[in-house]
């Protein structure tokens, strides 16, 4: 099992929490947050006990963005690594076949707003705050933030936020679409944890081939688009899972799925 330095790893009621866990320094991502991170991903992904995922912070902040006392004076083709090592871990909270939720406790800036948007639910506290303010150090996003936020607000809203590198409170990023609800501070986990057992009653084939299919599908044309969904579709229909969810409501009762 893997230890960690900058981060917490708990397995309850079938959920793994992720806690990011340096609340001195805000949850800032240095090198070795960001390998834990792909490291804490792939165990909650490998483990057959668990089934659902939650990302969030420990204090007062979500994750205020890279470790910038790592970046400064990078050359070109160290902060092209860099770049591409980020992106290359977030990529794999998105790919996860197991559904993974941000819990967004506080500021989700530049890698902390680029990595919620990895995930495939937000859920922000009303103290949550967002932003991409890159552009007042002198860069850009450069762990998915330009590809992402986008294809979640739109592209005017999206360079707005990238643009001006302004902080929103989560009731705009509620309006906005950059998070899909927002909660109390009290209830944040709580309301992570209530979505997810309610994802995972349903079939976990069905529910990563949805996830497979979003994320495929959106790189796609339409057309290719629903060629893939239609495998998909036919896909299933080779599971167990698919007999017991149809038998289950034609008997009247609960589906007990196996995830086969
Ligand atoms: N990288 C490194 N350290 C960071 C950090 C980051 N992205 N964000 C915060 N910290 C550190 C601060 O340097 C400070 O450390 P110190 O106590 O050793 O001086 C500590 O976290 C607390 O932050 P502080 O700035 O004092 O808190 P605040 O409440 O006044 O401001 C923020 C909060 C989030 C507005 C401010 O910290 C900030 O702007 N952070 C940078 C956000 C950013 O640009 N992210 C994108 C990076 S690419």
């Amino acid at each position: 099992m893997p230890s960690y330095d900058f981060l917490t790893f708990d397995v309850a009621d079938r959920i793994a929490t992720i806690t990011v866990n340096r609340p001195d320094k805000l949850n800032a991502l240095n090198a070795g947050t960001i390998a834990e991170l792909g490291a804490a991903i792939d165990d909650a992904r490998m483990r057959q006990d668990v089934g659902g995922i939650i990302l969030t912070g420990a204090g007062r902040a979500f994750i205020a963005g890279a470790d910038i006392s790592e970046l400064q004076g990078q050359s070109p083709f160290v902060a092209k690594g860099r770049s591409r090592a980020g992106q290359e871990v977030f990529r794999r909270f998105e790919m996860c076949p197991k559904p993974v939720i941000a819990a967004v406790n506080g500021f989700a800036l530049g890698g902390g707003c680029e990595i919620a948007m990895a995930c495939h639910v937000r859920i922000a506290s009303e103290h949550a705050k967002f932003g991409q303010p890159e552009v007042k150090l002198g860069i850009l996003p450069g762990y998915g933030g330009t590809q992402r936020l986008p294809r979640l607000v739109g592209k005017g809203r999206a360079l707005q936020l990238l643009m001006t590198g302004e902080m929103i409170d989560a009731e705009e990023a509620l309006r906005i679409g950059l998070v899909n609800r927002v909660v109390h501070a009290a209830e944040l986990l709580g309301a992570a944890q209530i979505m997810l057992k309610q994802i995972m009653q349903n079939a976990p084939l069905a529910v990563a081939l949805c996830i497979e299919a979003v994320d495929r599908g959106l790189g796609m044309t339409l057309e290719e688009g629903l060629t893939l969904e239609a495998n998909h579709f036919g896909l299933l229909a080779a599971t167990d899972d698919m007999q017991q969810g149809m038998s289950a409501f034609l008997e009247k009762r609960a589906p007990t799925f196996n995830g086969r």
